[in-house]
Formats: C-alpha cells, sequence, structure tokens
C-alpha cells in the first residue's frame, strides 16, 4: 500500500496526493443543463481531492438523462463551466468532466423537443424515471441508425474539445453503471446484428471508437474512461466479464486513466489488472457508513498501477476530507435526502472540521 498524501500521475495531470472525489449527480444545474454559482462553491469546496471528476455530464441534448443535470454542448454552457473550472484552479484543485451520455435512461418529457431516448437497441429499461411530471416507467428507446451511432461520437468529441476550452484538465467518459455505453456492451441491451453488435467484439466498437475519436481530438493524456463490470444498475446483465472486456481494454488508446467502480463481490480488479497495465483508479466497495471514510479502502492503491482511491459519498459529505483522513475523523454523515433535491442544503452547507472543532 502506498501513502495516499503522495504525489502521483494520471497521463498529463499532476495529483498531489492519491484521492479522487467521484463523479455524483447533484442536480444543482438549470432546467435547460447550465452550471450555476452555487456547483462552483461545491467543487471548489472540494478541490483538496488530487482530482475531482465532475457529476454526469451530456454531451448532446438526447444524452440527458436526469432532472436538473448539466449539459455540455453549447458555447454557453462551456462558458458557464468555465466559472466552475476557475473556482477550482483558484482553490488549488483540478477537475475533468464526466461526460455521461445516459442512452435509454431517460424520458421525453426532460427535452423542450420531447424526443424519445436512443439506445442500441429498442428495449426499454426495467424501472422508472423521475420527470418533471412525478416517477414514469421508461419509454421504449428508439434504436439508433449508422448516422445516429456516427452523432454519438462526433457528441463526445464536441463536447471534450469544448471541455478543454471551458477549461476542465481533461474528460472521464462514461461506459459504466447502465447508461450508453455500457448498453452497447452488455448482451441483453445490445441486440444488434451490425458493426455494433452481435458478438463482445462487435459490441465494444462503438465504446472503443468514442475512445479513439476523443483520444484523437485532445490527446490520450487527458482522457479516462470508467467501466462498472457486472453492475446491474439500470437493468444490465453481464455474465462473462472476461469475454465482454477483453475487445474494449485492449483497444483503449494509451489514455490517462481507467476507472473501476468495483460494483459487484467479488471485484473485478484483479482480473482487469490482467487485460489493462495501464494506470488505473479504483472506487472500492465499501463497508463504512454512508459518509465516512473507509480506511480499508486506502489498501487499493499500490502504486504504479492502482494509483489512487476514488471516492465518492464521504467526499459529498466532508468537503474538507483529506484534512479529516490525517486528523483520523470525525465524518459527517451524507444526507440522502438532499442528494438531488436542488437548493443549498445538503451541498455546500456541510460543515468543515474547522467549524466543527
Ligand atoms: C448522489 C450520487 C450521485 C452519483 N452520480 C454518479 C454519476 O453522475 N456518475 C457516475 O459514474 N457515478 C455516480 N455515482 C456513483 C459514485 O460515483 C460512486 O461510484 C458510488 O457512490 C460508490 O462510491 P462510495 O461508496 O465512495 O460513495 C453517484 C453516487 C451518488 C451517491
Amino acid at each position: 500500500m502506498s501513502d495516499l498524501f503522495e504525489e502521483t500521475t494520471l497521463g498529463d495531470l499532476v495529483m498531489p496526493n492519491r484521492i479522487v472525489m467521484a463523479p455524483m449527480t447533484r442536480s444543482r444545474a438549470t432546467a435547460d443543463g447550465m452550471p450555476t454559482d452555487l456547483m462552483a462553491e461545491y467543487y471548489a469546496q472540494r478541490a483538496g481531492a488530487g482530482l475531482i471528476i465532475s457529476e454526469g455530464v451530456h454531451p448532446t441534448q438526447v444524452g440527458q438523462g436526469f432532472l436538473n443535470t448539466p449539459g455540455l454542448h453549447t458555447q454557453e454552457q462551456a462558458q458557464r463551466w468555465r466559472s466552475v473550472t476557475d473556482a477550482v484552479h483558484r482553490a488549488g484543485g483540478r477537475i475533468v468532466v464526466q461526460l455521461m451520455h445516459a442512452g435509454r435512461i431517460g424520458h421525453r418529457s426532460l427535452y423542450p423537443s420531447a424526443h424519445r431516448s436512443v439506445a442500441p437497441s429498442a428495449i426499454a429499461a426495467a424501472g422508472r424515471c423521475f420527470t418533471p411530471a412525478g416517477m414514469q416507467p421508461y419509454e421504449i428507446p428508439v434504436a439508433l441508425d449508422a448516422v445516429g451511432v456516427e452523432r454519438v461520437v462526433d457528441g463526445f468529441v464536441s463536447a471534450s474539445v469544448l471541455a478543454i476550452e471551458a477549461g476542465f484538465d481533461g474528460v472521464e467518459i462514461h461506459g459504466g453503471n447502465g447508461f450508453l455505453l455500457h448498453q452497447f456492451l452488455a448482451a441483453n441491451t445490445n441486440l444488434r446484428d451490425d458493426a455494433y453488435g452481435g458478438d463482445p467484439e462487435r459490441r465494444a466498437a462503438l465504446p472503443v471508437a468514442v475512445m479513439a475519436a476523443v483520444a484523437d481530438a485532445i490527446g490520450p493524456g487527458r482522457v479516462g474512461l470508467r467501466i462498472s463490470p457486472s453492475n446491474p444498475y439500470n437493468d444490465i446483465v453481464e455474465e462473462d466479464l472476461e469475454q465482454t472486456y477483453r475487445p474494449l481494454l485492449m483497444q483503449l488508446p494509451p489514455i490517462a486513466f481507467l476507472h473501476v467502480l468495483e460494483a459487484v463481490a467479488p471485484a473485478p480488479t484483479a482480473r482487469i489488472g490482467e487485460l489493462w497495465s495501464g494506470p488505473t483508479i479504483v472506487n472500492p466497495r465499501r463497508s463504512a457508513p454512508t459518509g465516512h471514510w473507509d480506511p480499508q479502502a486506502a489498501s487499493i492503491v499500490d502504486g504504479d498501477r492502482v494509483r489512487a482511491v476514488v471516492v465518492g459519498a464521504a467526499f459529498l459529505a466532508n468537503p474538507d476530507l483529506l484534512e479529516r483522513i490525517r486528523a483520523g475523523g470525525p465524518y459527517n454523515a451524507a444526507d440522502e435526502s438532499t442528494y438531488y433535491s436542488g437548493g443549498a442544503q445538503g451541498y455546500v452547507d456541510y460543515p468543515s472540521l474547522m467549524a466543527v472543532r
């Protein structure tokens, strides 16, 4: 185990410590996907992280999956993001944007044009979506045609270019948690029989194309990929991890980092290490109460391969998490009722240690 407070690098990113803030949707953007001043304050409060990964941000309008989540597909949004990245940098931090195309996880009432969500195949997800009119069942998405698939790649590229213009230190492409790229990877959501479906190699073709195109556009040293093998979230079924992930991992460009979310037990991190030897960061399964740091989580960092540990709820509830880890606690408990509630409460008002003592 290495020292969490030791410097490390992920591609072009230099991090003063090995604790990464996990991407967390907080639904504090405006209804039309504009970042707000409150968001700048929230992220700047957490600038002590070695790296902040932003909440999921839709790269195109049809990629939006939740209410009041921010986008990065217009110049205006990029300008607003500039206030967030400037605030983080002024506070001494680093931030990459998580580009998340939600695919079939969405609802037509989320979009002004009321269009339907898109996916590899026309299969509705089990479950319900939080919409302006309350909880609604997921709808049958439109299966992307060949032009639609190209548009997905273009959308990720344009958003990545805008991200760099907006001052982000890089981008993380979301390939997990049952969103669009995961829907292509998983056999139960991808019933295509073209170049983007049919066998594991072809199911990986779109995620591979996105990674190659984004790496080409902004440089591989500023690009990461998040995966969550076997995560059943959003109605995903993945049985053979090796078959599914081998083609993806073997064809990745030399990106800055692979981000593994250990969603299930036993954790697949060791097996993934056999297929990808580049820099890796891991969001481990934890046993600590929500909001508390789990000292066991540090043991995932092994020096050169697993370079940092990714922390979600504990960072949400403890803006000064690093000082608290150094001090051995105490920790604020996370208030789940304010995760997506909008407003300042449960967002920028978690007390720091200084305020507690
Ligand atoms: C409020 C909340 C929002 C989340 N939103 C996202 C998201 O936008 N993108 C993503 O990849 N994961 C998201 N996650 C999952 C976290 O990144 C992380 O994997 C999860 O919280 C487990 O880590 P932890 O035990 O340290 O909290 C979210 C989690 C929480 C608690």
